[in-house]
């Protein structure tokens, strides 16, 4: 069988993403060029890999077998690849990140001035809730995870980098929003909107209300910070956000944050690896340019 490295990561790519588009734009090629090298991958295996229903993509029995087995060969590849770059002290290769969601509100901001020092690193940045994080985090999927708490039980290592301030918003009309030092337990007689189950925010707040006994009484769970600040603003109840939602909107005037005792609640963003995995490089690269350059991630109002 003849089958190149390059139709791998393409059909890796379309099998995880389950989109040939978004393979095309993950590989910066035409949506044609990565159909061709599909076709031809099948041509060379004998036997069709995916099925297109719809917009939708499904691997078969042959692709699904295709895709474990490359998944991890491409994984070991990469890290050779790494290696060799690294052995050559050279700053370049794939970096490949995995950020919750509350993040995109500056993650992505950092990684401008980032490549453009660094133009031979690419980067791979996935946008995902907690839960789906810590899945990944679990298989190794990815060389550096940023979060809001580290995981326990697990064997990581994480270095906190810049501040997560937690903030109690309501609607700018809200009764309480003049209101000074309002004690916690007086919210136990508010509705909340809270982000979905597997959240990092969510868990935060669920444990918070616990330990002081207080009611948490969730009205909606929406799966979006944006969603929430809406709901929040048309007054259907308050939220806990991380404050770092609250920048590069236009909705200031429909919302305030309230003055409650112990808010903003303090907490930190980290960098999560798996303990003991080498340090290629570019993740070092990466992660003390994080550390010289908070600044860059600083909420802009
Ligand atoms: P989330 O995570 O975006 O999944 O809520 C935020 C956090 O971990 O603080």
């Amino acid at each position: 069988m003849r089958v190149t490295l390059r139709q791998l990561r393409t059909f890796e790519a379309v099998a995880r993403l389950k989109s040939f588009s978004g393979a095309a734009g993950e590989m910066h090629v035409s949506q044609p060029t990565v159909s061709k090298q599909i076709k031809s991958l099948q041509e060379e295996i004998g036997l069709p890999l995916l099925e297109q229903i719809g917009k939708k993509v499904f691997l078969t029995e042959a692709g699904q077998e295709l895709f474990s087995t490359c998944s991890d060969w491409l994984n070991t590849w990469s890290r050779f690849e790494q290696n060799i770059a690294d052995l050559k002290g050279m700053k370049q290769g794939t970096l490949r990140i995995a950020s919750v969601t509350t993040t995109k509100y500056f993650m992505p901001r950092i990684l401008g001035p980032f490549c453009a020092q660094y133009p031979g690193i690419d980067i791979i940045l996935e946008v995902m809730n907690r839960d789906r994080l810590l899945e990944r985090l679990g298989q190794n999927t990815d060389d550096l995870y940023i979060m809001g708490v580290p995981p326990e039980g697990m064997d990581v290592e994480a270095e906190p980098f810049l501040d997560n301030p937690l903030v109690i918003i309501a609607p700018a009309s809200h009764p309480l929003a003049k209101h000074k030092r309002i004690p916690l337990k007086k919210l136990g007689k508010e509705v909340f909107l809270m982000r979905e189950q597997g959240s990092g925010t969510r868990m935060t707040i669920e444990r918070l209300f616990t330990e002081r006994n207080i009611p948490l009484n969730i009205k909606m769970e929406l799966g979006s910070n944006e969603a929430i600040k809406q709901a929040v603003a048309g007054g259907l109840g308050l939220a806990i956000l991380s404050q770092s939602t609250l920048t590069l909107e236009p909705m200031k005037s429909e919302l305030t944050t309230l003055n409650v005792q112990g808010f903003p609640l303090m907490r930190a963003w980290y960098m999560v690896r798996p303990k003991g995995k080498p340090l290629s490089v570019v993740v070092e690269t990466f992660q003390q340019y994080l550390r010289e350059h908070v600044e860059l991630l600083a909420p802009r109002s």
